[in-house]
């Protein structure tokens, strides 16, 4: 059915943290966030900001913000979304999240494994990193390369856990 075709990409992207040692092209980067900035965003401020980063010491730097920034140790690129502040004040975070969002998914559909790497207690070492001025805060970090590994689907809450009728807490049934 073509409808869910096109929810196959969303139901079958994973974190992927173990990459193979092998090149990542520019171009196929550049086309997921060409994808990326197609988001939506309040107002359509588009207040995000993308920095690519293939330097092995500025991966290596990043992996050190916190134990779970480990995955950049062997991607063999980074994308850095971050949002900008004064552009986008009253949601700056939600709508450089949607970017982020449809940035993995893309990288998913080319064929590539990702995985979110959070900032959000570290924005100026990740900034400093980067060098990126002070009114954009980063509000994701993507490892990315070729899978090296096909992680099974993680748990998910049940729908009926997740969802309520009318009002919070009446059920499906
Ligand atoms: C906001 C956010 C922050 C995350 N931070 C990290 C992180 O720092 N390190 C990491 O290895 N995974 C991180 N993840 C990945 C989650 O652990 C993962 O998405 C979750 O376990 C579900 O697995 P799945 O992505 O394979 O469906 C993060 C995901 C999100 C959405």
């Amino acid at each position: 059915m073509e409808s869910e075709k096109c929810l196959e990409p969303l139901l079958s992207r994973r974190s992927v943290r173990r990459f193979e040692d092998r090149e990542v092209p520019d171009e196929l980067l550049l086309k997921a966030v060409d994808v990326a900035r197609q988001a939506p965003s309040a107002r359509n401020s588009q207040p995000w900001h993308f920095v690519i980063v293939k330097n092995r010491r500025t991966l290596d730097e990043l992996s050190k913000i916190h134990v779970g920034a480990a995955p950049l140790r062997n991607a063999k690129a980074a994308i850095v979304v971050l949002a900008d502040i004064e552009a986008s004040p009253h949601s700056y975070v939600a709508d450089a999240a949607i970017a982020a969002t449809y940035l993995w998914v893309a990288l998913h559909c080319l064929g590539l494994g990702a995985v979110w790497i959070q900032t959000l207690r570290n924005i100026e070492e990740v900034r400093a990193a980067i060098k990126a001025p002070g009114k954009y805060v980063p509000v994701a970090i993507f490892a990315v390369g070729y899978p090296a590994e096909k992680p099974s689907p993680k748990p998910r809450k049940a729908l009926e856990e997740v969802v309520s009728l009318e009002e919070f807490g009446r059920g499906l049934k």
